[in-house]
């Protein structure tokens, strides 16, 4: 009798298993052998060592210390101490089987003013992080600026308003080709440009914290009108400037790859009258094309200089050919999706066009229960973004930087919704691929719990979990870590997993959305 109970469940939990198994498995097979699969950090979110070896403090340093703009508490003094624990992290990444690692130079530990003397100790520790991942067969994939831009550049001349900041900033490029390009293959010049120009100069939440004082309480100067599009200005300079530089002097030597990294989100028309459709073409200018235009065709869209007028820059003939086709890839951090609705009535601040007349709405389908702090599912807009860059930019590789789910910090350990969203993600991946997309590599937000640039220690995204009250800082295994480990390591998923994937599969059940977002 036992028997057969024994036998009859086993074949209840066989089909169970082939059924969610064979509809849901998602296999490092259906992506080509040179794909890449990491995870990401940034320097002030894991380095610590804040004012250890000669480093000096970032524009991120004095935000933190004088209270992160109210938001959240905590800073980056000690963070996840990775600059002596950089040999432990490098032996989870390949214990994991990561291809590469994305992490960012803290220009002002390598270069403590921004420009002159450079900090032996700062060269010796990312010499160091470049050797141990590349002992342990892991491509480095380097940032330069996110977002930490040395202080006293900020005091000196006001840091990315001022166009001095083209000529420093190509000179601590240079620096980085040189000391770390025989190792390095791949360059992103500047994270999320977009999100740096929006909310450092227009809304004034992050660091320089910088806008109309009219706009918001806690600016004291700025301008909202027109900063943002002079930084944005800035940073393409920077950029196109430091790719020329490396094009000529380093890549026939060294053979890299230079890349410019920006947030976007998916975005969908609320309905499917012309005022949605155009306001979402709209915001997709303002959000990604106000940099991709540059690169792809050497000007702003038309939609921006049209509603910016003077306030936004223009480019000479000479900076135009210089920014055009200045990048090799581009770098995606995507987390999210929205709905967009056309909304002339909100247009009531003036001259503060950045996304003007235009109202979101987040998309909320899944059907599971998400917590407050996480994010909706929506990995077939991750599809849709992917085929719309190609469609109006040209199909140059892409790399997806950054994607990860935001949970509490404090939750369990079985993160159960991280499991599913990077499942979803990875997923919509193979997707792309498959319908022609030219995407290189995926990066999960974050290896590390980290600190958190919009919620400090609160939030945590990592794959491994830190309590930074526990001084050992001990990094303690997620599930995603180990859901990762075994999808990158083509180990059978736990059936627990699977099961609990196929649950709220959420792929099949969204053309309509699809449709809506073409
Ligand atoms: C984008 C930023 O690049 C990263 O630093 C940040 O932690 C994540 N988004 C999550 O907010």
């Amino acid at each position: 009798m036992v028997l057969i109970q024994l036998l009859a469940a086993t074949l209840v939990l066989l089909i169970i298993l082939l059924h969610f198994g064979n509809a849901y498995s998602l296999s490092r097979d259906e992506f080509p052998s040179d794909f890449v699969f990491g995870a990401s950090t940034s320097a002030y979110q894991v380095e610590g060592a804040a004012n250890k070896d000669g480093r000096k403090p970032s524009i991120w340093d004095t935000f933190s210390h004088s209270g992160n703009g109210h938001m959240y508490k905590g800073n980056g003094d000690i963070a996840c101490d990775q600059y002596h624990k950089y040999k432990e992290d490098v032996q989870l990444m390949a214990n994991m089987g990561l291809d590469a690692y994305r992490f960012s130079i803290s220009w002002s530990r390598l270069i403590p003013d921004g420009k002159g003397p450079i900090n032996p100790k700062g060269l010796e520790y990312y010499n160091n992080l470049t050797n141990e991942l590349i002992s342990h067969g892991i491509q480095p994939h380097v940032t330069l600026h996110h977002w930490d831009l040395p202080q006293k550049l900020e005091d000196e001349y006001g840091g990315w308003v001022n166009r001095s900041i083209v000529k420093d900033f190509t000179a601590y490029a240079e620096v980085c080709f040189r000391e770390f390009g025989d190792r390095v293959k791949y360059w992103t010049t500047v994270n999320e440009g977009n999100v740096y120009a929006s909310f450092g100069y227009d809304l004034g939440m992050l660091p320089p914290q910088r806008c109309s004082p009219s706009f918001q309480a806690n600016c004291s100067r700025g301008n909202s009108s027109t900063e943002p599009y002079l930084v944005a200005h800035h940073m393409l300079l920077a950029h196109a400037s430091a790719a020329r530089l490396y094009r000529k002097k380093y890549k026939g030597t060294q053979h890299g790859f230079i890349g410019f990294n920006l947030l976007t989100f998916g975005f969908v028309p609320l309905t499917n009258t012309s005022e949605d459709i155009i306001a979402t073409q709209r915001v997709q200018d303002f959000m990604i094309g106000w940099f991709l235009n540059p690169f792809t065709f050497g000007d702003y869209p038309d939609i921006m200089k049209k509603n910016a007028g003077s306030r936004i820059p223009s480019f000479t003939k000479k900076e135009s050919n210089l920014v055009k086709g200045s990048i090799d890839f581009l770098g995606i951090n995507f987390y999210f999706s929205f709905y967009v609705k056309n909304s002339p009535a909100i247009q009531q601040i003036k001259d503060r066009d950045y996304m003007e007349d235009i109202e979101v709405e987040t998309i909320q389908l899944t059907t599971n229960d998400t917590s407050p702090f996480e994010v909706p599912i929506t990995p077939w807009m991750l599809q849709c973004v992917l085929d719309s860059v190609k469609k109006d930019y040209g199909n140059f590789p892409i790399y997806i930087h950054e994607n990860g789910q935001q949970t509490l910090s404090n939750s369990s350990l079985d993160d159960w919704s991280r499991v599913k969203y990077l499942h979803e993600y990875i997923g919509a991946m193979a997707n792309a691929l498959r319908s022609g997309s030219n995407v290189k590599g995926y990066f999960v937000w974050c290896f590390l719990d980290g600190f958190e640039l919009l919620g400090g220690y609160e939030m945590s995204y990592g794959l491994y979990y830190i309590n930074v009250k526990d001084p050992s800082l001990k990094r303690q295994p997620k599930l995603s870590a180990k859901w990762y480990t075994n999808f990158l390591k083509r180990k059978p998923m736990d059936p627990k997993v699977t099961i609990e994937i196929g649950k709220n599969q959420l792929f099949p059940s969204h053309a309509s959305l699809l449709d809506n977002a073409k």
